[in-house]
């Protein structure tokens, strides 16, 4: 048997990580600005992060959820205490598309309706709810494409107010647009949605899978507006590489059991990386560092002369240039051993790196940019 060829590889195998940093087999360094497509939060190889997962294997790795977890419980309340979320309920579970699946299954139990409203350029997964609400037709199978989903302009409070109707069971709308190329719903868009959502009996959902977990500087990238959301999905960044997800749900929606379920998620391992990344996020300050770090990017970017715009906010960066960026990026990591990440703007370089990167390593980048 072979692995079944669906990723386009780079002839790059890393085999080991510190901080920000990856080394190849032949013991090649690569600077890290795109944290494996912003999974990587608190540093690669934390050794605060490494020790708690080791020691928790030695004691337990794993049992189902058919027993009590203290673990689960002391990662709601840190998760809650952070986040400020702590009036709501947490849901674990494995990856980004399991908690946007769940969010819309949850969000059809509540309200009993089908139909969801989802964005231009969304991205919100590839199993069969959320890869409907996926705004790009060639990842969409036949069999995904019949659920009742509705696609409204980004950002367009008119046409968002004319698709509203009492059949809407929910709007999902990413935290920040990430795979389109660093997107950021407006107040008035969120705002809209909410009054839409409360007036009709619909819920809002963020995904905040990829821009969670501190990226934007705050736990999550909708607390930059006034919003708030019925249901968040969290993935990526909370376990910095150990696939840990997480749904967070207001506390109108009212559990009963067998509602929703999972093999894996919550276990005893996934707990304990969530937990450490947690800490290690705070005590690091690492929130205050993304906002820093994220502005320093900026104005250094924004000062090269291909550079229209630089979106985002904290360390969820997309620079735009004025051509498409595909040979730039390659020649920046084979050439430049430098890490970045694609769009589906081909012009939007996107910059997600390690929420503890340093001043040295953006310069680093830049100096690297201006060569490539
Ligand atoms: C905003 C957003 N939602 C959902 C997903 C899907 O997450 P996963 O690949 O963990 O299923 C992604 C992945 O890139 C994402 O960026």
């Amino acid at each position: 048997m072979k692995p079944f060829d669906v990723y386009p590889l780079y002839p790059i195998e890393p085999v080991k990580a510190q901080g920000c940093y990856l080394w190849d087999k032949d013991g090649m360094q690569y600077l890290d600005l795109y944290g494996g497509h912003a999974v990587i939060s608190i540093g690669h190889s934390h050794p605060r992060y490494v020790s708690k997962i080791s020691e928790q294997i030695q004691q337990i790795g794993f049992y189902s959820n058919s027993v009590q977890n203290s673990l689960q419980i002391e990662l709601a309340e840190k998760l809650g205490q952070v986040s400020k979320y702590e009036d709501y309920q947490l849901f674990l579970c494995s990856s980004g598309a399991e908690a946007n699946e769940n969010a819309l299954k949850l969000a059809s139990f509540h309200t009993g309706k089908s139909k969801v409203l989802a964005v231009s350029g969304a991205f919100h997964g590839r199993t069969s709810g959320v890869v409907a609400a996926t705004d790009n037709p060639k990842i969409v199978a036949p069999f995904n494409a019949n659920h009742d989903v509705e696609f409204i302009p980004f950002n367009d409070v008119d046409i968002l107010a004319s698709a509203f109707d009492e059949t809407v069971a929910a709007i999902i709308i990413e935290g920040v647009q990430g795979v389109a190329g660093v997107y950021s719903p407006t107040q008035e868009f969120l705002s809209k949605a909410q009054a839409l959502c409360d007036s009709f009996g619909s819920l809002l959902i963020l995904d905040e899978v990829q821009s969670g977990a501190g990226r934007t500087g705050k736990y999550f990238a909708h607390q930059h507006f006034d919003v708030k959301p019925d249901i968040i999905t969290l993935a990526k960044g909370m376990g910095n590489g150990f696939p840990v997800a997480s749904v967070f749900i207001s506390r109108k929606i009212e559990p009963w059991a067998g509602m929703l379920g999972t093999t894996f998620g919550g276990n005893h391992l996934a707990c304990a990386a969530a937990l450490s990344v947690l800490e290690i996020t705070c005590e690091e300050k690492l929130m205050k560092n993304a906002s820093i770090m994220g502005a320093y990017a900026k104005e250094k970017l924004m000062a090269i002369d291909q550079v229209n715009e630089v979106r985002g906010e904290g360390l969820m960066l997309g620079a735009s240039f004025d051509f498409p960026v595909a040979e730039l990026r390659k020649k920046l990591l084979m050439k430049h051993q430098v890490f970045t990440g694609s769009a589906a703007d081909k012009n939007t370089l996107r910059i997600l790196p390690p929420l503890n990167i340093k001043q040295e390593h953006i310069d680093h980048f830049i100096s690297k940019l201006k060569l490539a």
